[in-house]
């Protein structure tokens, strides 16, 4: 395969927050990003590359291992191979941080592949599990390497769970609904399990009725996770959007957030763990690790 030379980018423009990252890095942070060609991945990829100091230097994908990320992308400043798989790719070139942005079947072995190669992790990939979470952990801890995962990247949402959880220390009752189109076929949305589990934390609710005292058809009061009740609304006409709704006598508070249709939300909260992971060692879930909120 020919040798490739890193393009050292033209533009400066930012994207969105910039934190300053501990280590002070002359060099740029190198990073393997494995699903450059997805929709999340290259939307983060296209970035990348506007960022002076961040480079992709390998990519991952099966369709088009062998190939350079730049023509895949047709972006002229991610001049770096693409990789069927990580194990090549971080064989073949050093790097400081890996950006799992796959699939749940491959990924736990890519971050422990990166993790065994020295790289910091930065997880993107929905679907590990607590397990999964837990060897990482080892794996990380053991090789003094940090993992940042985050379910959605969005900040608008990273301040949704924020506000939330502040919300549910001072109002006891709350109900969270996840809208998407119709063509979503999992309910409930990765970030309405999120919300549930972290408010969790905070208290339990305390419904005025409880749910198994409901008289008529019970589903009609949603599902029960973490102690939240959660409602999916699929319709066409929705994206993605996530609400949470706390009620007090006489009064509401709902706090919602809507994505659009395309990656971008999630660009600045990855870009955000890329510069940030390296002062992490062990497994670390939600921004908020790096993110004095
Ligand atoms: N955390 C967040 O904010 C956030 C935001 C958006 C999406 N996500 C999650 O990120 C993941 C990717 O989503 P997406 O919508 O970008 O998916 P996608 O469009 O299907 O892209 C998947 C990428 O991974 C590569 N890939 C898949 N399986 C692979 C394998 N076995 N080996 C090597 N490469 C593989 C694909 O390339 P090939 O098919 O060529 O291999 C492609 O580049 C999902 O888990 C999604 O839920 C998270």
């Amino acid at each position: 395969m020919a040798t490739f030379v890193p393009l050292v980018p033209r533009s400066t423009a930012s994207y969105g927050v910039r934190l300053p990252h501990s280590k002070h890095h002359s060099m740029p942070i190198r990073v393997c990003l494995a699903g450059a060609t997805g929709w999340a991945g290259s939307e983060l990829a296209r970035a990348i590359a506007r960022q002076p100091d961040v480079v992709v230097v390998s990519a991952v994908s099966r369709k088009h291992g062998g190939e350079c990320l730049s023509e895949v992308l047709d972006e002229p400043l991610l001049d770096c191979p693409v990789y069927t798989s990580a194990a090549e790719a971080l064989a073949d070139v050093p790097c400081d941080v890996f950006v799992e942005y796959t699939k749940p079947d491959i990924a736990r072995s890519n971050i422990l592949e990166a993790l065994e190669s020295g790289a910091h992790v930065v997880i993107g990939t929905s679907g590990l599990t607590d397990d999964d979470f837990a060897d990482i952990d080892v794996m990380a801890r053991g090789q003094n390497r940090g993992v940042l995962a985050c379910g959605n990247f969005a900040l608008t949402v990273v301040l949704l769970q924020k506000f939330a959880e502040t919300a549910a220390r001072l109002i006891p009752q709350w109900e969270i609904v996840d809208y998407a189109t119709d063509s979503k076929v999992d309910a409930p949305s990765g970030t309405a399990r999120e919300l549930a589990s972290r408010l969790s934390k905070v208290r339990a609710p305390e419904p005025t009725v409880p749910i198994d005292q409901t008289i008529g058809p019970r589903d009609t009061r949603g599902t029960t996770l973490s102690g939240s009740q959660v409602h999916s609304i699929r319709l066409p006409g929705f994206v993605i959007s996530a609400e949470i709704i706390f009620g007090m006598p006489d009064q509401t508070l709902t706090i919602r957030h809507d994505s659009g249709s395309s990656a971008r939300p999630y660009v600045d909260g990855a870009l955000i763990a890329v510069r940030q992971v390296s002062r992490l060692v062990g497994v670390h879930r939600g921004l908020d690790a790096v993110l004095d909120l």
